[in-house]
């Protein structure tokens, strides 16, 4: 039977880090992935650019039970530290907005330097091996693999959420996680489109393609940036940011044109182009499908500017700023980002991410109940939480 000091369950980005850290030290690592090649989702992020990190990487960006779980490993392996690693490789890459870091060239770069360091190190590498049931053995796991059982002395396990099913995301790892008695925080697709009825999308259907530097908000909660009309609903990352937040039943509220006192400068419209329509007037402040459609929702297609009065003017301003929506639903797995919930972190200690109870049994990554906001958060959990891991697995 095969051998060896650490078996890290799953070749993505977390897996990676904790094997290439584990094997610094020494230790005889193998990584394991039932995908052909290595970090998939890394090849396919951030538009094939892979936004790695972001420059704001706080406690607030992540969304967990418990959201100060994530800080030890954000702390101790930070943004900076996954930088110099680019830089060391000389990956060239840039800020795009809000902090988040890309790539100039292709996200395979990326992959490249993880699978480079993890062989450097000496780690292997299994790929197209199934993995099958983790059992505690007298000293260690025995771990079932497409190549035959294998004993390691401790398992990481970094098998990510369930996110894109089609690119080999499983649920695997909670399934494992289960199997040990550990405790699961409920979990659901979120940096993903939200859905609407049917009569909902008649009305936004017209509006599809069209994009706007917008505010959504839920609840408390608002993001500012783009939101785009799609077939189906919305999406952009301003919708993606505030559906990790959003839950059935809820609605969410759409400010198409943020800071700006509409109520003003239709008022402002009125006294000086009386003669127009409503739409020319809102087109200024908002693409023109869009003014058509509220336009025609608030019944105003007929009368022009000089007609409309102060209540109207506010009703319109009110559609602009503050348009409530009730999303259905998401378009679920097959196009979120990533998986909130999972395996909870109070099972887990947050220095190492080991499992408390099981020695030996290490979750970091998706897999893990800490999910980061769109703009690199996750790379970044994935880099701190594999790399806290392979400093003790
Ligand atoms: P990841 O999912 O990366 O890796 C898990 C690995 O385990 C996979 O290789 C999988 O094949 C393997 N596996 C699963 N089940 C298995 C089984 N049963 N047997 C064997 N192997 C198994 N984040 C970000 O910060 N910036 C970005 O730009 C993007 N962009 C982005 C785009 C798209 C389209 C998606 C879907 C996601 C993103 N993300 C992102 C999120 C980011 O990809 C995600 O948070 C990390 O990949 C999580 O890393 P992990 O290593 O935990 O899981």
């Amino acid at each position: 039977m095969d051998r060896v000091d650490v078996a890290v369950l799953g070749a993505g980005a977390a897996g990676l880090m904790a094997g290439i850290e584990a094997a610094r030290r020494g230790r005889r690592v193998v990584v394991i992935d039932h995908a052909r090649t290595a970090g998939e989702k890394i090849r396919i992020s951030g538009g094939g650019r892979c936004n790695f990190t972001n420059l704001g990487v706080a406690p607030d960006r992540f969304l967990s039970q418990n959201p100060r779980f994530a800080l030890s490993a954000l702390k101790r392996f930070t943004q900076w530290d996954f930088i110099a690693r680019m830089d060391a490789a000389r990956i060239a890459w840039h800020e795009k907005t809000l902090g988040q870091l890309f790539c100039n060239g292709p996200a395979t770069q990326v992959v490249q330097l993880l699978t480079d360091d993890l062989a450097r190190a000496g780690g292997e590498l299994w790929l197209s091996c199934a993995l099958g049931e983790v059992r505690q053995m007298a000293q260690g796991f025995q771990v079932e693999t497409a190549r035959g059982p294998l004993l390691a002395e401790a398992v990481v396990v970094a098998t990510g959420g369930k996110s894109i099913p089609k690119m080999g995301a499983t649920g695997y790892g909670y399934k494992l996680a289960e199997s040990f008695g550990l405790p699961l925080v409920e979990t659901r697709p979120a940096l993903v489109p939200l859905t609407f009825a049917e009569q909902e999308l008649t009305r936004l259907a017209p509006l599809s393609g069209v994009a706007v530097q917008g505010r959504v908000s839920c609840g408390k909660r608002g993001f500012d940036e783009a939101v785009l009309f799609t077939h189906r609903g919305l999406s952009g990352p301003a919708v993606l940011q505030i559906s990790s937040y959003w839950r059935e039943g809820q609605g969410i509220v759409v400010d198409l044109a943020p800071g700006r006192d509409v109520v003003a400068e239709l008022a402002a419209a009125k006294r000086a182009q009386g003669k127009s329509a409503l739409r020319t007037v809102l087109a200024r402040i908002v693409p023109e499908r869009l003014a058509r459609v509220i336009e025609e929702d608030l019944g105003l297609t007929t009368a022009p500017m000089a007609e409309l009065s102060q209540a109207t003017l506010a009703r319109v301003g009110e559609r602009v700023r503050a348009w409530a929506l009730m999303p259905v639903g998401s378009e679920g797995y097959r196009t979120a980002e990533v998986t909130l919930g999972g395996v909870d972190t109070t099972a887990l200690d947050g220095r190492t991410m080991q499992a408390r109870g099981v020695p030996g049994l290490y979750f970091v990554g998706e897999v893990v109940d800490v999910t980061g906001w769109l703009g690199g958060y996750n790379f970044q959990w994935a880099w701190s939480s594999g790399w806290a891991a392979g400093q003790v697995a």
